[in-house]
């Protein structure tokens, strides 16, 4: 599915209603991952902080490239926790895997969206959804849902 935006808002209405189909999802015996690809500017934080808001997140979502891992408190919905991850100053997976990934993915109460995911494409499942994220002009983007 193809979606083209014409501003960062809608950018973020997107990501608000993409939290209701991902609560509506069966549950699984994992987290439900979103993995996030697409340059610099591009529009991931942006929409995760459309994510947080449809999650019910109160708290104000930046960008987590210094910390790697942020999480939300997910108190109403039938989830417990939204991990949101930044990849772009890793140097490799296994910087991932010290900080708890493994455990953070196999708990099917946890939502995780994962910035600049490429970077660890080889420690994701296959059931992860990607999401890639395109410049298309000044204030326009195309997130391609795959
Ligand atoms: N249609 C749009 N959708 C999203 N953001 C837009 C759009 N048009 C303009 N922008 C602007 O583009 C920037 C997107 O920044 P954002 O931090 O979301 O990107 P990012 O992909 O997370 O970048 P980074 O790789 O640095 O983490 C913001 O300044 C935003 O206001
Ligand atoms: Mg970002």
């Amino acid at each position: 599915m193809k979606r083209q935006t014409t501003s960062a808002r809608q950018t973020k209405k997107l990501g608000e209603e993409m939290a209701k189909d991902i609560l509506a999802l069966p549950e699984t015996n994992n987290a439900i991952v979103l993995a996030l690809k697409g340059e610099l500017g591009s529009g991931k934080t942006t929409f995760v902080q459309g994510l947080a808001k449809g999650l019910g997140v109160q708290s104000r979502v930046l960008s987590p490239t210094f910390l790697v891992i942020k999480e939300f408190e997910l108190p109403h919905t039938n989830k417990t926790m939204l991990y949101h991850i930044d990849c772009y100053r890793l140097e490799s997976s296994q910087e991932l895997l010290d900080l708890g990934f493994k455990s953070i993915v196999a708990n099917p109460k946890n939502i995780v969206v994962i910035e600049w995911a490429d970077r660890v494409k080889k420690i994701l499942s296959k059931d992860t959804k990607w999401i890639h994220f395109f410049v298309t002009g000044e204030n326009s983007r195309e997130l391609d849902v795959i």
